[in-house]
């Protein structure tokens, strides 16, 4: 028997990238998806809008029945996650839960990783949260040496614009891939750090090395 259904909210279209693994991993569950594509991006907005956004999301998620909502959105993750966990949640639905993307992915990365050389790519408002270093810092056992982040500010509006087949999409990939291996040529972990990237995967392929 299907159970009342857990709430997946992203910026827009990424998120999709988390509900698909999700219902692969939990077939027994039903899933209600909110894309903010009437606002997204939200990797250039500030901690304080990227809030009230990300709280109005969960609100309606809980309006619709979901006792537990997974911020698919690494940005929102990074930049909300911890207030409402602490500050809204005991207020307004202290039995519900809201998960996030940074900590499941940084136990991954801790997993993967074998010379705890790391990188990661992200929004803008992710890359300055820091909240990726700060957590693989903490929660990755001294198995993360050394993280470094680079801020990928068009590759969002390459997906939400379906320009990933052009060579706009391609120009911006490769310089921001070489800029971050500029960083640290010795990286053997690079997280998309952000839920639209696995959608460009194909193209960043082409300018990591093996
Ligand atoms: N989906 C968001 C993330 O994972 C980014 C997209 C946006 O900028 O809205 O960070």
């Amino acid at each position: 028997m299907k159970r009342t259904p857990i709430g997946v909210f992203d910026s827009g279209y990424g998120g999709l990238t988390v509900l698909k693994a999700l219902e692969k991993a939990l077939p027994e569950f039903d899933f209600l998806y909110l894309g903010d594509n009437a606002r997204t991006p939200y990797g250039t907005r500030s901690f304080d809008v990227v809030y009230e956004y990300t709280l109005q999301a969960v609100k309606y998620l809980f309006s619709q029945n979901c006792p537990l909502v997974i911020i698919a959105c690494n940005t929102a993750s990074a930049k909300a996650l911890r207030n409402i966990q602490q500050l809204d949640l005991p207020k307004i639905a202290p039995e519900n839960r809201v998960l996030g993307v940074i900590r499941p992915s940084v136990e991954k990365v801790a997993e993967i990783t074998k010379n705890g050389q790391v990188g990661v790519l992200g929004t803008v408002g992710t890359v300055t949260s820091d909240s990726y270093p700060i957590e693989l810092e903490k929660w990755s056992n001294g198995r993360v040496k050394s993280t470094v982040q680079e801020a990928c500010p068009m590759w969002v509006p390459i997906v939400e614009n379906n320009e990933i087949e052009t060579e706009g999409a391609e120009f911006f990939i490769k310089k921001n891939i070489q800029n971050i291996l500029r960083k640290n040529k010795n990286l053997d972990t690079l997280v998309l750090g952000c839920t639209h990237y696995p959608l460009l995967n194909k193209i960043i392929q082409k300018y990591v090395p093996k």
